[in-house]
């Protein structure tokens, strides 16, 4: 059997359009969605003594607050449903985020660790990016969930019972915030420090050679 298979996405570029177009999109959405989220946290505060300034707020009481998150709401959902769907019907989302391998992870980790980061191949991403990745799309989905459930608690009450009730449902919410600006503050440092990524994701990257070898297949 060959050692090379047609990739999907052959010939395509790194991050097709639609690809960047949805990331940044989801970006903006994000930082909507989490400034406006500390707006109307303010108003009665999870963690005691936690609140956020007035310079990291989106809306200057808690009823703007809301009016942005609601907007943002429909750009986040809708445009993150768009992504999955592109991902999944593409085959895009397998091939980049998966398999996950232990021995993978440990080689990353220990790499890092001994700071022998290898950027030159943009079009694999190590298991570490992978498991980011996939976190953060899980803790996206989670945040539209327990969302819908703080919002409309009596339409969706199986929901909030499945959650716990209505105060541990917004404690997920807040704790699917923390892990999104944490996961925010690690990808951002990095895009920056390894810039051609940076630049990848808004021009496309290189184009993906038609055979190129699945990353599970590649040597070790
Ligand atoms: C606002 C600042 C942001 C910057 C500068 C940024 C930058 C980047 C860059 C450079 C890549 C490509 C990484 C690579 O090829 O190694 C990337 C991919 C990705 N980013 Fe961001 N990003 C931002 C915000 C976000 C947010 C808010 C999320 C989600 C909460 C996110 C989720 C992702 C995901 C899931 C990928 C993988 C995309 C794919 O290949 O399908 N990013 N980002």
């Amino acid at each position: 059997m060959s050692d090379t298979i047609p990739t999907r996405s052959g010939g395509r570029r790194l991050h097709p359009w639609p690809v960047r177009i949805m990331h940044w999109v989801n970006a903006v959405a994000m930082l909507v969605m989490i400034t406006s989220g500390w707006g109307i946290y303010n108003d009665d505060v999870i963690v005691r003594g936690l609140h956020f300034s007035k310079d990291l707020r989106l809306g200057d009481w808690a009823a703007w607050s809301l009016n942005w998150h609601f907007a943002g709401m429909w750009l986040l959902a809708i445009n993150g449903l768009c992504y999955l769907i592109y991902g999944v019907l593409t085959g895009r989302l397998r091939e980049r985020l998966l398999p996950i391998r232990l021995r993978d992870l440990i080689r990353t980790v220990g790499e890092t660790l001994r700071f022998k980061i290898n950027h030159s191949d943009l079009t694999t991403y190590n298991a570490v990016q992978k498991i980011l990745y996939v976190v953060v799309i899980l803790a996206g989905i989670a945040q539209v969930v327990t969302g819908l459930a703080i919002w409309k608690p009596v339409q969706f009450s199986g929901l909030i019972s499945l959650l716990g009730g209505f105060q541990p449902a917004r404690i997920i919410h807040f704790a699917g915030m923390t892990v999104i600006v944490g996961f925010l503050f690690v990808h951002v440092a990095l895009s920056l420090l390894v810039p051609q990524t940076l630049w990848a994701m808004l021009t496309g990257g290189p184009r993906l050679s038609p055979s190129r070898p699945r990353a599970s297949e590649k040597l070790p």
